[in-house]
């Protein structure tokens, strides 16, 4: 579909972008999130820009109580349509915020936010530098980034993209207070929304707090 005008507000961007969208999923959760957190305890889960819910329903299905934030009451409604058909709605607390602007007032055991990017203006550094915030002590940050451009990404063909590490340096995190568990970049084969293909980056950071 065509890119919403860049000139909307952030709510009424999304919600065209998910309206114009099918309700439904492809039920998939991202393979990041499976392969960094199958073997975790779970425990309180925030994700931040959680779309059709495909992540925080492996999530609440792996044992996780999960807060699943997103700035588009279309898409929140999808993904509530999708934990309920699974069972799972009384484990997902769905929350509408723009996060430039409010954040959930919570404590979790581990931070998800994939693919938290916009082309809108949006402080995506001071948004993620509360999130390691509201982390326990011994709390997992899993952040997972575009690193490259995809053909059929709606960004510039100049568009620059951050390393996991020079992300992570922007974060600005006490060094001593975090385990770097994962902090690079992998490449993986996406399909695009035509089903274009393409070998695509992803800057992938995954801490613990100490
Ligand atoms: C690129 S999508 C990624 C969705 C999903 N996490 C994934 O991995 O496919 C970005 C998501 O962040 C949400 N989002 C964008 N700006 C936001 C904001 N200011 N506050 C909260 N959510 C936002 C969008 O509605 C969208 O669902």
């Amino acid at each position: 579909m065509d890119m919403p005008d860049l000139n909307l507000d952030a709510v009424d961007f999304w919600e065209i972008l998910y309206k114009n969208k099918p309700s439904g999923s492809n039920g998939r959760p991202s393979r990041v999130l499976e392969r960094f957190l199958i073997d975790r305890t779970p425990g309180n889960a925030l994700e931040l820009g959680c779309a059709k819910g495909d992540d925080a329903v492996w999530l609440a299905k792996n044992g996780w109580q999960v807060t699943a934030v997103d700035i588009s009451k279309t898409a929140l409604s999808y993904a509530e349509a999708n934990a309920q058909s699974q069972g799972l709605a009384d484990r997902i607390d769905f929350q509408q915020h723009d996060l430039s602007v409010s954040f959930p007032d919570i404590r979790c055991d581990l931070v998800t936010a994939m693919f938290l990017q916009t082309p809108l203006d949006f402080p995506r550094t001071e948004v993620l530098k509360k999130a390691a915030q509201s982390l326990n002590s011994e709390g997992l940050l899993l952040i997972v980034a575009h690193g490259s451009r995809a053909p059929w990404s709606w960004a510039k063909a100049d568009k620059t993209y951050f390393t996991a590490r020079e992300s992570l340096r922007e974060l600005n995190l006490e060094a001593d207070d975090w385990e770097e568990i994962h902090v690079g970049e992998e490449k993986r084969f996406a399909r695009g929304p035509d089903n274009q293909k393409a070998t695509v980056t992803d800057a992938i950071i995954f801490l613990r707090r100490m």
